[in-house]
């Protein structure tokens, strides 16, 4: 299974849920992971390189990938049987390299907030999802919400994106969120 993260907004959280997704299903569900670092700014990549120097061993592979590189790593995952492949990419929809990757993957995992641009961007980015594939499955997650605002638009806009695919609970603004390592998540704590 090949699970994409993507949003052509930047800073929505991409990097960051990828990771902790790939940490719970490698920790929680015992299941085998690997990403692919397809984000030029190579954040997931780079991050463990530089944590491997003080930690042990990472619960599983971070590659990094460019986006053309898609078709081979299609072939090559299929083989292996029960391995959850997760993309993180940029996600700038003028990028044609994309295309077979929207068409290719089994399921697109879209983060946004609820601000103006966020918004704006991600129906747009949905937009042109649905239109090379519309058998696509795409999952929006609001992320970095803050319980003391309320937001206005959250009806109208989840009325939107459930045009396009499914939309999850909120994730709060976490501080711990932006220590994420690919070794281990911080305890959750619920208020
Ligand atoms: N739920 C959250 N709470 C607090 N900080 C977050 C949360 N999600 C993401 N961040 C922070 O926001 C910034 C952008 O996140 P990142 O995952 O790099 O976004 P993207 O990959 O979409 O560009 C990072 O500094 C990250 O630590
Ligand atoms: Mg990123």
């Amino acid at each position: 299974m090949i699970i994409l993260f993507a949003n052509q907004k930047g800073g929505v959280g991409k990097s960051t849920l990828a990771v902790l997704f790939a940490n719970y299903l490698s920790l929680v569900q015992n299941k085998e992971v690997v990403i692919f670092d397809m984000d030029n700014q190579r954040s997931i990549y780079n991050k463990v390189q530089a944590s491997k120097v003080l930690e042990n061993n990472p619960l599983y592979e971070v590659e990094a990938a460019e986006m053309e590189q898609f078709s081979t790593i299609k072939e090559i995952v299929k083989e292996k049987e029960g391995l959850i492949t997760i993309l993180d990419v940029a996600g700038n929809i003028e990028n044609d390299t994309l295309i077979p990757i929207f068409q290719g993957v089994d399921l697109i995992i879209c983060p946004f907030s609820y601000d103006e641009f966020s918004v704006g961007a991600t129906i747009d980015f949905s937009e042109v999802v649905k239109q090379l594939n519309d058998q696509a499955k795409i999952v929006f997650i609001p992320n970095r919400i803050k319980t003391t605002v309320k937001y206005e638009t959250l009806e109208s806009v989840n009325n939107v994106f459930s045009n396009f695919g499914a939309i999850t609970k909120p994730l709060p603004e976490r501080i711990d969120f932006q220590r994420i390592s690919t070794f281990e998540t911080p305890p959750v704590s619920f208020k």
